[in-house]
């Protein structure tokens, strides 16, 4: 038995203690929104916020997030400004991955966009070296300068 809180609602899921936390995302709540990748911590795909860090949750036992809040893609727009005012919104992320053109395939960027707004909540202008030292998530499509320039465009708004 496992309880945690996904995006403001409590939940009492009947799992392993040990299964990751993305399949119980997944295969028990339904939320597709974070997408498996590789498995082993190392693409981003899974990214969710854990008391609003990034976290990777194809890693991440579910007994260890246990009473703490989780937010996945399904439910930033309700919590991003919460986290910090002079953050960005989903709504102006979504909007500077438009202006830059930053999707390709798309499979990548629920975990990008978390990592990305997880930084900007920390630090709201980030150095080119700190988005690339804070953003690690793997693009196959090779988005990264787009990714960085909309971040940039983000900055300080
Ligand atoms: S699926 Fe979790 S880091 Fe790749
Ligand atoms: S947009 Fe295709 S993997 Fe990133």
């Amino acid at each position: 038995m496992a309880r945690f809180k996904v995006n403001g609602v409590e939940h009492d899921l009947d799992i392993e203690p040990e299964m990751p936390l993305l399949w119980a995302l997944r295969d028990e709540l339904g939320m597709t929104g974070t997408k498996f990748g590789c498995g082993i911590a190392s693409c981003g795909a899974c990214t969710v916020h854990v008391n609003s860090s990034a976290v990777r949750s194809c890693v991440t036992a579910v007994s260890t997030v246990e009473g703490q809040e989780i937010t996945t893609i399904e439910g930033l727009a309700n919590v991003a400004v919460g986290v910090n005012p002079s953050a960005p919104d989903l709504a102006a992320v979504q909007q500077a991955w438009i202006d830059h053109q930053v999707p390709q395939c798309g499979y990548c960027q629920s975990g990008m966009i978390m990592a990305v707004s997880s930084l900007l909540a920390r630090n709201p202008n980030p150095t080119n070296a700190e988005i690339d030292s804070n953003i690690t998530n793997v693009c196959r499509c090779g988005s990264y300068p787009r990714v960085r320039s909309a971040i940039r465009s983000l900055a300080n708004v």
